[in-house]
C-alpha cells in the first residue's frame, strides 16, 4: 500500500498514541511472518483510534465486515465493556485460524464472535442493532456491505469505513477495485441516511452518524 502520510508523521503520531497492547504486537510479528499481505492490517494508529471511537461512543455491540488476522476486532474489542460483543464477518479460514489463536491470548479475546463464509450471506441472516459497524472487506462490494448494515445500525449509531482513498488513487480511478472505492465514496455523500466525513487517517477512514 502506497503511504498517503509521510513516514516520519506516521511514527511521530504512533510514538505519541497510547501504547499497542504486547497481544496485538506480537500479533503484527505472526502476520509479517506468516501472511503475505500483512499491510492488510489497520495497524497501531487506526486501530487505537478505531478503539477510541469505541470509547467516545460507548458502544456495546459492534460488528466487522473483514476480519483477517484479528488486528482490528482485537483492538476494537478492548475498547469494549466486560458485557460488550464484537462480531467479525470473514470468508479466509487460515488468516482467521490466526486471528483466534490471537484473541484467546488477551483478555478481550471473548468478547469476538467471528462468523465465516461470505461477508454478503451473513449480513442477510444478521439481526440488529449495533452501535458501530467497521467496513474493511472486499472493496467492490462496499456499497453492498453499507446497504445491507444500514438496517442493522441503530439510529444515532456510527459506520467507519477503511481505504476510502485507496493510496490516492480515487483521483484517477484505473482499476476496479479504485472506480469502486470512488463510487462509494459519491454514493455515500449523496446519502441523506447519514452525515459523513472523510478523515486522512492511514489510507482513508470515512465515519459516518446514522440519523
Ligand atoms: C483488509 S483485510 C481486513 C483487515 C483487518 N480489518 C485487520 O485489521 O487486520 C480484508 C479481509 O476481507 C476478507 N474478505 C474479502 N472479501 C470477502 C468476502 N466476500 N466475504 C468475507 N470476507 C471477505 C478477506 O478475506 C480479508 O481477510
Amino acid at each position: 500500500m502506497l503511504t498517503l502520510i509521510p513516514k516520519e508523521i506516521e511514527k511521530y503520531a504512533s510514538a505519541h498514541t497510547i501504547k499497542e497492547s504486547n497481544v496485538l504486537s506480537e500479533l503484527v510479528k505472526e502476520t509479517n511472518d506468516k501472511t503475505t499481505l500483512p499491510e492488510m492490517q489497520v495497524g497501531h494508529l487506526e486501530g487505537a483510534f478505531l478503539r477510541l471511537l469505541i470509547r467516545i461512543t460507548s458502544a456495546k455491540r459492534v460488528l466487522e465486515i473483514g476480519t483477517f488476522t484479528g488486528y482490528s476486532a482485537l483492538a476494537m474489542a478492548e475498547g469494549l465493556p466486560e458485557d460488550g460483543e464484537l462480531i467479525t464477518l470473514d470468508k479466509d479460514l487460515e488468516a482467521t485460524e490466526i486471528a483466534k489463536e490471537f484473541w484467546q491470548k488477551s483478555p478481550h479475546g471473548k468478547k469476538i464472535k467471528l462468523i465465516l463464509g461470505d461477508a454478503i450471506e451473513s449480513l442477510k441472516k444478521l439481526h440488529g442493532s449495533f452501535d458501530l459497524v467497521f467496513i474493511d472487506a472486499s472493496k467492490s462490494d462496499y456499497i453492498n456491505y453499507w446497504n445491507l448494515c444500514m438496517p442493522l445500525v441503530k439510529k444515532g449509531g456510527l459506520f467507519a469505513v477503511d481505504n476510502v482513498l485507496w493510496s490516492g488513487r480515487v483521483l484517477n480511478p484505473k482499476e476496479e477495485s479504485d472506480i469502486a472505492i470512488d463510487e462509494f465514496n459519491k454514493y455515500i455523500s449523496e446519502d441523506k441516511r447519514v452525515e459523513a466525513v472523510i478523515l486522512t487517517v492511514r489510507d482513508g477512514m470515512l465515519l459516518a452518524w446514522k440519523k
